[in-house]
């Protein structure tokens, strides 16, 4: 069996493919591959690894039609025609749980460097610019008891939220397609409409996936809604959030800050107006760049090749 691996992945992925006697080409090049590439170098393979964020349409499903499986080093799967993936028969996997502590730990980070301005007032020290100040500056805001509304309380939304509550005993209400009664019993997770979700969020963090329904949810007219003095996180995908509609909001200050861990396009460029606000971190898209979470993912990718391949059930496929 021949395995195509899009681009350089934690060795232990390969590895575990390896001890099962597969031939496993791995792409090196430090850029990002075109779906032609991916296309001819799947050519006469069996499977793909794949770990980057090239879209694959349809034009990728039908001429790779003979893959047994194209196995994602992603929990996300925006960049992947699924209906053409199940039009041509191809199984496609994600990495669904691996990276959900890592992804919610970076959303925290974000919530707590946003409230207290820590990056931009460290961004100061680096200009030289720490003079004197009076008691009434550098201040941030406080955490405790403010509540967090949660867009999209799946399995990294729930992290963030149990920490939240954990630490800053904030209370927590969320907002998803249905209410999840059994997960969010356990936080005392109040299910709320997307207005309210928008009214009453000292802190927004959202961590629903990127679709047709959620693309640009935070636009001008969410940003409007919500309270000056809110804090809005964004460690899913940038599509779902309008930039110069988050720009504008920022400036006009109709809420308090931003922390992002994406951003639409990526990579943002270096004279983006986010990156001179006072009140904005933003982060090259680490939620899952962990040692220990990047093995973990590279290792659900393998496994869940091994078993497309063994003729087993896959692991992780995705099924909507
Ligand atoms: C994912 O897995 O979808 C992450 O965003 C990639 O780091």
């Amino acid at each position: 069996m021949k395995i195509f691996v899009s681009t350089k992945i934690p060795q232990v992925g390969i590895e575990l493919l390896k001890s099962r006697g597969y031939s496993v080409t791995a792409n090196q090049e430090r850029r990002r591959i075109s779906e032609d590439e991916v296309i001819a170098n799947c050519k006469d393979k069996d499977a793909l690894l794949y770990a980057s964020s090239t879209r694959l349409t349809e034009k990728f499903f039908k001429q790779c039609a003979h893959l047994k499986i194209v196995a994602l080093m992603s929990a996300g799967y925006d960049h992947i025609a699924i209906d053409m993936a199940r039009r041509y028969g191809v199984p496609v996997s994600n990495v669904s749980d691996a990276l959900n502590k890592a992804t919610a730990d970076v959303a925290f980070l974000l919530m707590l460097t946003v409230s207290r301005n820590a990056f931009q007032s460290s961004q100061r020290i680096n200009r030289n610019e720490w003079s004197f100040s009076f008691p009434t500056e550098n201040l941030g805001v406080e955490l405790y008891g403010k509540t967090l509304g949660v867009f999209g309380l799946g399995s990294i939304g729930y992290e963030m939220a149990k920490k939240a509550r954990m630490m800053y005993d904030m209370p927590i209400i969320y907002h998803n397609r249905s209410p999840r009664h059994s997960v969010a019993d356990t936080l005392d997770a109040r299910y709320v409409d997307f207005d309210t979700l928008l009214e009453e969020s000292d802190v927004l963090s959202v961590h629903a996936n990127l679709t047709d329904q959620t693309r640009e949810r935070f636009n001008r007219a969410a940003f409007r809604k919500m309270k000056p003095t809110a804090i809005f996180i964004n460690t899913a995908r940038g599509g779902l959030h309008n930039e110069p509609d988050l720009i504008e909001a920022l400036n006009k200050k109709e809420i308090w800050g931003a922390g992002l861990d994406v951003t639409n396009p990526e990579p943002m460029q270096a004279d983006n107006p986010l990156l001179a606000m006072p009140n904005v971190c933003v982060l090259p898209h680490i939620g899952s760049a962990t040692v220990e979470t990047r093995n973990a993912m590279a290792n659900t990718a393998a496994r869940n090749i091994i078993a497309a391949l063994s003729g087993e059930k896959i692991p992780h496929q995705i099924t909507d």
